[in-house]
C-alpha cells in the first residue's frame, strides 16, 4: 500500500476567487496546493474586458502568493472582436467563459442568445483562444436534471461542427451523456471534473433531508451518471482533467430558503482527489489528471515544482471562520485519508 505521493504541482483548471476580503481567504487554500489556476470572472461586475482582467490579475498577484493567476473574460454579446484580439495578445487571459444568462451565480449579464455569437466563435477559433462553457440551458421550463443533455444537443454538438479548431472546455461536466459527448469529440474538445460530481449523486444532496452544501449547478444527478464521471476522471484519458469548480458562499447564504449553489472544495482540494483516486486503486493515474493534462491543453508548460500527499486521516473541519460568518467546506466534519504535507 502507498503512504506517500509525489506529484507534479497541479493546476486548478477551473475555480472560483470571488473578490474583497473573500478573496485573500480563498487564494491562500488554493495557492498552498496548486501552481495555476483558471479563474472564472463571474464577479459582481464580471470580468468583461481586458483591463478589468488585467486589474483583477494585478489583484490577485498582489497577495505575494508563488502561484498564477490564469484569468478568463466573461463573454457577453457586447465583446468586440477586437477585445477577443487583445485578450489573445494579452498573454495573461486564457480563455472565454460563455455563461447561459441566469444559468448560475452571477450570470445575468451572459448569453441570451447563443447564436448570436458565432461570430465571437470564429474569431476565438481564428485566434486559438479557448472557449469555456457553462454547459446548461437556462430556460427556466426545462427539468434542472435535463439542462446540461438539452445544452449538448441543442449547442454544443452545433458549435463543435462549425469551429472544429476552436478549443473547448466542457466545464464541470455532470452526466454520463457529457463524458461520452467528450470522448467522441474532436481532440479539441475536453472536460473539467469537480470532486462533487465524481463523489457524490443527487441522494447525496435530497435523500434523508437536504444538503445545502451539496447543492452545487450543474446540480448532482442520479448514480449512473456520478459513476460515468468517477470512471472518466481515472480513466487516463486525456480529454479529463482537474477542475474543482470550488465557490465559496457563507455559510448563511446557503444555508437559507433560497440557497445559492456552489460547493467550496478548495481548502483540501488535492486531498479529495487524491481520496477519489486511491478508493478506485487509480493513485498512478492522479498526476497527468492534475498536473499534465490541463496545462497541455491549454498549452501551457508542465509545473516542475512537487508536492508531496502522505496518508494520514484528518477530518475536514465543520466550518471555516471568515469574519463574523461562516464557510462550509465540502464534505465538512468527515474523515479523509490523504494529506498534503
Ligand atoms: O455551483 C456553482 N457555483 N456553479 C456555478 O456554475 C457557479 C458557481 C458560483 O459562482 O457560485
Ligand atoms: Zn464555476
Amino acid at each position: 500500500m502507498k503512504n506517500e505521493l509525489i506529484l507534479n504541482k497541479p493546476d486548478d483548471m477551473h475555480l472560483h476567487l470571488r473578490e474583497g476580503e473573500i478573496l485573500g481567504f480563498v487564494l491562500k487554500d488554493t495557492a498552498s496546493q496548486f501552481a495555476r489556476a483558471i479563474v472564472m470572472p463571474n464577479l459582481n461586475t464580471p470580468v468583461t474586458t481586458v483591463a478589468l482582467a488585467k486589474s483583477y490579475y494585478h489583484v490577485i498577484k498582489g497577495y505575494g502568493y508563488n502561484f498564477e493567476p490564469l484569468m478568463t473574460l466573461y463573454l457577453t454579446n457586447s465583446l468586440s472582436k477586437e477585445e477577443i484580439k487583445k485578450a489573445k495578445e494579452s498573454e495573461i487571459i486564457h480563455g472565454i467563459k460563455l455563461y447561459p444568462s441566469g444559468v448560475t451565480t452571477n450570470s445575468k449579464s451572459g448569453i441570451s442568445s447563443i447564436d448570436s455569437c458565432f461570430n465571437l466563435f470564429e474569431e476565438m477559433e481564428k485566434n486559438d483562444l479557448p472557449l469555456l462553457v457553462h454547459g446548461e440551458v437556462s430556460d427556466p421550463k426545462v427539468d434542472i436534471f435535463d439542462r446540461e443533455k438539452m445544452f449538448i444537443d441543442k449547442y454544443l454538438t452545433r458549435i463543435c461542427k462549425n469551429f472544429p479548431s476552436l478549443r473547448i472546455v466542457f466545464e464541470h461536466i455532470s452526466t454520463k451523456d457529457s463524458v461520452e459527448f467528450v470522448m467522441n469529440a474532436s481532440s479539441m474538445v475536453a472536460a473539467t471534473i469537480t470532486p462533487q460530481h465524481a463523489m457524490l449523486s443527487r441522494n447525496d444532496l435530497l435523500s434523508g433531508g437536504i444538503k445545502p452544501h451539496n447543492y452545487c449547478l450543474p446540480i448532482l444527478k442520479r448514480e449512473i451518471h456520478q459513476k460515468a464521471i468517477l470512471e472518466a476522471a481515472i480513466s487516463g484519458n486525456s480529454k479529463f482533467f482537474l477542475g474543482t469548480d470550488s465557490a465559496p458562499h457563507l455559510k448563511s447564504e446557503k444555508e437559507s430558503s433560497c440557497g445559492c449553489a456552489g460547493v467550496y472544495s478548495a481548502r483540501t482540494a488535492i486531498e479529495l482527489y487524491a481520496e477519489i483516486f486511491d478508493k478506485n486503486d487509480s493513485l498512478g493515474k492522479l498526476s497527468d489528471f492534475s498536473s499534465k493534462f490541463g496545462a497541455d491543453f491549454y498549452g501551457l508548460p508542465r509545473n516542475q515544482d512537487k508536492i508531496r500527499l502522505i496518508r494520514k486521516d484528518h477530518e475536514i473541519p465543520h466550518q471555516l471562520e471568515f469574519k463574523n460568518n461562516h464557510i462550509t467546506p465540502f464534505l465538512a466534519g468527515q474523515t479523509i485519508h490523504w494529506q498534503i504535507s
